[in-house]
């Protein structure tokens, strides 16, 4: 059996991730690839962008093309029987009102598992050639990503013993209590979750498999909260494999946009730089909000031109951060700097790398603003930095 490519498009809010996922399905299905367009964001717009009724089970929208667009409640429902029934109890038991207990049941995280666990599902079945999923703006994937490695945590630590204590104490407490305890089908849900979520979260991170799209505009802010992206999926070890740079103005002499044309050059050459090696795609303002699936089509045809957008672009990580006796050691591969004397400033979690007259600032994980970079080099191109311990606050 042939399992698919999942592509994951993240991005800023508003920066046109349901418009490009969306091209990119249609694009996918016109090449003959059995495609599944699946929409993560619980604010979902797909149903709007396709201009077709969407429901929580995919749904055929074209040749080729379903869309689907996750409900949590309806997955709880198909998913999590077992520990609603339990939760709810519980809630019950605490006199909560019926209807918030019902609301409460949808845990934090829940949200984001719910779509994992479709991607599980479709994945395993191997019905698709290719799954494309619209995700939430940049924070909320983030979390998303994370959150098979929360949930492992919580299984290995918290999870058995709580099993346990309530095995040995079951009769016990129950007497006491009444507290509802929780049947041995709900453990084995929750067991059979974590572990499908495990499993996802390992296809995710697997560049033979699966990889993420930057979609970004050229405009600053957009810029630095993208490359920030792009530095914490690595981190995580999540594969990038392209960035698509969407809504740029045609240079067509216009007045009004002029000082905005000039930055948006400007722009695009920042993102050259801060992505490569990755493949950088553009796309222009359509001068129209993009609905439908003719506009929509016209978007995935521009953009991948005769590339085949099922394929994963870029399979090297470029960014590496190994732990070394407390200190670390820090690798970028920067394709684009063979060789030359490097200067490196750091400024707080952002490090400024020199060479010649070409620089480029780079945006470290949160917490190395801690460590200070002692020394830099440059080796075919791989830049390495050392990161020295923090002194010991007094
Ligand atoms: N290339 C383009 N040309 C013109 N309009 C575009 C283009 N790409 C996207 N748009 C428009 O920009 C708006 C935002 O796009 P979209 O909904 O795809 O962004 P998003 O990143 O998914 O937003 P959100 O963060 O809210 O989910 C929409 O009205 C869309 O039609
Ligand atoms: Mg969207």
């Amino acid at each position: 059996m042939k399992h698919p490519h999942i592509l994951l498009f993240t991005g800023k809010g508003g920066v046109g991730k349901t418009t490009i996922a969306a091209a990119t399905a249609i694009r996918a299905a016109d090449l003959g690839h059995r495609t599944l367009l699946m929409s993560a964001d619980p604010a979902h717009s797909l149903s709007d962008a396709l201009q077709k009724s969407l429901g929580p089970e995919p749904k055929a929208v074209e040749p080729n093309l379903y869309a689907q667009e996750i409900d949590v409640y309806y997955s709880i429902r198909k998913y999590w029987g077992a520990l609603r029934d339990y939760v709810l109890r519980v809630f019950k038991w605490q006199k909560v009102d019926e209807t918030l207990a019902e609301e409460f049941a949808a845990l934090p995280g829940m949200e984001e598992g719910a779509s994992f666990l479709w991607v599980e599902k479709f994945y395993r079945e191997g019905e698709f050639d290719a799954i494309i999923i619209d995700s939430a703006p940049t924070g909320e994937t983030l979390k998303l990503l994370s959150l098979p490695l929360v949930g492992q945590w919580w299984m290995e630590r918290i999870f058995p013993i709580h099993k346990k204590v309530t095995k040995r104490l079951g009769p016990m407490v129950r007497a006491v209590t009444n507290v509802p305890i929780p049947e041995d089908e709900t453990y084995e849900a929750v067991e059979d979750l974590y572990s499908k979520l495990l499993a996802i979260h390992e296809v995710l991170a697997d560049p033979d498999r699966s990889a993420i799209r930057l979609v970004l505009n050229p405009e600053r802010m957009v810029i630095q909260e993208a490359s920030r992206m792009y530095t914490y999926l690595q981190l995580y070890g999540y594969p990038v494999d392209a960035a698509i740079v969407n809504r740029i103005l045609p240079d067509d002499g216009s007045n009004t946009f002029r000082n905005y044309i000039r930055a948006q050059k400007r722009h695009l050459h920042e993102i050259e730089e801060a992505f490569a090696p990755l493949p950088i795609f553009r796309v222009p303002h359509l001068g129209q909000e993009v609905f439908g699936t003719r506009l929509l089509r016209q978007i995935g045809e521009r953009l991948y031109e005769q590339k085949d957008p099922t394929t994963i672009f870029v399979k090297e990580r470029s960014y590496l951060l190994k732990a070394q006796n407390g200190a670390y050691l820090l690798e970028i591969h920067l394709p684009l700097l063979q060789k030359g004397d490097v200067s490196v400033t750091q400024y707080g979690d952002e490090l400024v790398i020199q060479v010649r007259n070409q620089r480029r600032n780079f945006f470290l994980p949160k917490f190395l603003a801690y460590y200070t970079a002692s020394s830099a080099r440059l080796q075919e191109g791989w830049l390495r930095v050392h990161f020295d311990k923090p002194k010991q606050v007094e």
